[in-house]
């Protein structure tokens, strides 16, 4: 029988038309959840994620929601809860790169980058806590009244120059998720983040498409390959399940070994 420790619970995935988000998505239906399947702006994409989740035999719906309004987000809960009834897990993965040397980035870059990655997330966790304390918890679904994934970046510990915006984004979203763990635990709302290094995905295209820039690339990775989002899903399967039940507030990095200062292997 197939393994689906997430059997009967509903998540929400923002930014899953594609890149690590679609694959959070899959892993999650594969698990047994039912899916919802956020966008932005790529609907077809979205419901191409949505009818491959279903092929599946798991449960999938499309909506489309800018992340960073919050009228947008409030009319996606809304829908959904009156769709499913209410939401056990929420996978805060949307995010985007604007980069720029520093001296050259605009505010629009800046904020852009800072009203996704970060108030997005906070604009979704927001909504997600207080249905999940609305509801409490339902022991034959979950241990927990419900979780909270937020899909970070190695760059909320790596520093990185051209992407100041970005890695601002990521540093403030270590203490979203820190201080959103401390005081939602009370009401049994798991809260943790996944920090991934390098994953093949549109957003770092450049970094992998020709032999030179992955050549490059995997001398920053010690476990010597570029990730792909299965990667991630699998790991956002267990931090979503009750495997995972005594875990909270903690950043799982899956990267391949990036934030182990690779150079130091041959020198320091
Ligand atoms: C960025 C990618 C980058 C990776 C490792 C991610 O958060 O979005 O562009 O390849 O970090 O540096």
């Amino acid at each position: 029988m197939a393994y689906e420790p997430l059997k009967g619970q509903k998540a929400l995935v923002t930014g899953a038309s594609s890149g690590i988000g679609a694959g959070v998505a899959r892993a999650l239906g594969t698990a047994g959840a039912a899916v919802v399947v956020n966008y932005g702006t790529n609907a077809q994409a979205a419901g191409q994620v949505m009818d491959e989740i279903k092929g599946t035999g798991a449960q999938a719906m499309a909506v489309g929601a800018d992340v960073s309004k919050e009228d947008e987000v409030r009319a996606m809960f809304q829908e959904v809860c009156s769709a499913w009834g209410t939401i056990d897990i929420l996978v805060n993965n949307a995010g985007l790169q604007r980069d720029a040397p520093f001296t050259e980035m605009t505010l629009e870059q800046w904020n852009g980058v800072l009203s996704v990655n970060l108030s997005g997330m906070f604009l979704c966790a927001r909504e997600a806590a207080r249905e999940m304390i609305r509801r409490g918890i339902r022991p034959e679904i979950s241990r927990a009244a419900g979780k909270i994934i937020c899909i970070s970046s190695v760059h909320e510990v790596i520093p990185w120059a051209g992407h100041v915006n970005y890695a601002a984004s990521k540093g403030g979203v270590k203490l979203l998720m820190q201080s959103l763990a401390q005081e939602l635990a009370p009401h049994r709302i798991r809260v943790n983040s996944i920090a991934p290094g390098a994953i093949q995905t549109p957003i770092n295209r450049a970094a992998w498409e020709t032999p030179e820039a992955l050549a490059k690339l995997l001398k920053l990775i010690p476990y010597g390959r570029i990730g792909v989002p299965e990667d991630i899903g699998r790991a956002a399967v267990w931090l979503a399940s009750d495997d995972s039940d005594y875990v909270h507030g903690q950043t799982l990095f899956v990267d391949g070994g990036m934030t182990l200062y690779p150079e130091f292997a041959r020198g320091g």
